[in-house]
């Protein structure tokens, strides 16, 4: 199994360049089911979480093409099989994204449940409940969500928690469905304007994709097209985490600052200078010790749940005391009990991680148990004393594209032992 050993103690400093986002990625892969010719999908990130989709649409049929410079044809016509089973599932939950596609063009789907998680228990009722006010028929049978319609109808639906793959799903229904579906307290994300944006470049009549109501109305067919992938905003992120955690500089390219506001401010609040362009940022530590900042995190625009363990880390070194809280999933505080083995100071307190920071963190072995979770341990290795090696690194490789090339590229000494 892959390690990462990793010496701290140097600043970084360069350029960066961003890959295609993972979560705009897999629901846009997704949604080439909806279409009755090939469509190619440009600016994608060579990724684990990406080969398993291409698996799952290549087990269904569908034929998949992938470029040499990350393009990847998708020919959704030979399908043959309208399933996701288990074994891809429990690898991938996003996995789920296949079942508003594959209703909306089939009528049919069977998609394994993907079951509890290690950031908690994230159910799927919404996503079955939307289709349902569609006039799908849905069932849960033998672990598997069952699901049979005619054509879909448009429907007035009010989702009662905001979702990210809930409204991907819902939205890529309504594509094909008779008339107009309104989605309520839709969930704002870059990344749901992403797929909104490729939606329409088939043929759909998707509008209000970044707003909080999705208007569809629905078309008889979605044609080819040629779409690129969003840069990753947490990826960014996580990049400039590593420039400040280290007392750094770096310049984070082909990347979209726009998305990134709530992050931004909070790197200005430890005491970065961050300074942007239309497709660049660039974050200035200038060898000073972070400050504290207390993080909340919230659904697009507020602070990305997906940032929370990075700045676990920033602040595990910072001067002062900062609460984070976790809004939207509970038990995302794995990351927390390994960041105490490399000597961080940490409580946790309900949906509270109260962090004091330290002066120095020292290197020790651990383990990932999730993909931000083991952004973090990376993080904190790159400001830790000594060599930290990173067991279980199977997770980054799911949401990281050439992590340790990039960091190597900034300066830091990190290898992957075999
Ligand atoms: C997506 C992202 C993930 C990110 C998360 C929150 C992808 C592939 N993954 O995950 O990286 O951390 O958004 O920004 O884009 N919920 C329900 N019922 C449902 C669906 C969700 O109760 O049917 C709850 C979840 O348990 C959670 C909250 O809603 O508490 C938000 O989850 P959701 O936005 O659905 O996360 P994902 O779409 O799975």
């Amino acid at each position: 199994m892959h390690k990462l050993a990793i010496v701290g103690g140097r600043p970084l400093a360069g350029d960066v360049r961003i890959s295609g986002a993972k979560n705009a990625c897999l629901p846009i892969l997704a949604a080439c089911l909806l279409a009755d010719d090939e469509v190619t999908v440009g600016n994608v990130p060579h990724l684990r979480d990406i080969t398993t989709t291409i698996e799952l649409l290549g087990r269904m049929g569908v034929e998949v093409t992938v470029h040499e410079d990350m393009r990847v044809a998708v020919d959704p016509r030979p399908i043959r099989e309208y399933s996701a089973p288990y074994d891809l599932v429990k690898t991938m939950r996003a996995s789920i994204l296949v079942l508003g596609p594959l209703v909306g063009r089939h009528g049919r789907a069977d998609v394994s449940l993907p079951g509890g998680c290690a950031i908690g228990a994230r159910p799927v009722d919404l996503h079955v409940a939307g289709l349902r006010a569609m006039g799908a028929d849905v069932e849960i049978v033998d672990g598997y969500i069952r699901v049979r319609a005619k054509r879909l109808r448009g429907a007035h639906i009010v989702l009662d928690k905001v979702t990210v793959t809930g409204t991907e799903n819902l939205m890529m229904a309504a594509c094909l469905a008779d008339g107009e579906t309104v989605i309520e307290n839709a969930a704002r994300e870059p990344e749901v304007e992403d797929l909104a944006g490729f939606l329409n470049a088939m043929g759909a009549r998707v509008a209000g994709a970044g707003t909080n109501r999705i208007i569809v109305q629905g078309v008889t067919r979605l044609h080819g097209a040629h779409y690129d992938v969003q840069p990753d905003r947490i990826e960014t992120g996580t990049f400039l985490v590593a420039g400040a955690i280290t007392g750094g500089r770096v310049r984070a390219r082909r990347t979209a600052p726009q998305y990134l506001e709530a992050v931004l401010a909070k790197l200005r609040a430890a005491g970065a200078t961050v300074t942007t362009g239309p497709d660049w940022v660039e974050l200035d530590m200038g060898g000073r010790r972070p400050v504290a900042v207390d993080i909340s995190t919230d659904p697009y625009p507020g602070f990305p749940t997906d940032m929370q363990a990075q700045f676990m880390a920033l602040n595990c070194i910072a001067d002062g005391v900062a609460t984070i809280t976790e809004n939207i999933f509970e038990n995302r505080f794995m990351h927390a009990l390994e960041l105490q083995r490399l000597g961080a100071n940490i409580r946790i307190e309900g949906p509270t991680a109260v962090v004091v920071g330290v002066p120095r963190l020292r290197a020790a072995p651990v383990m990932a148990t999730d993909l931000r979770a083991s952004a973090s341990l990376v993080l904190a290795a790159l400001a830790a004393e000594g060599e930290t090696i990173v067991d279980r690194i199977y997770h980054i490789d799911r949401g990281y594209e050439c992590l340790e090339e990039k960091l190597r590229g900034l300066g830091a000494d990190i290898r992957r032992l075999a």
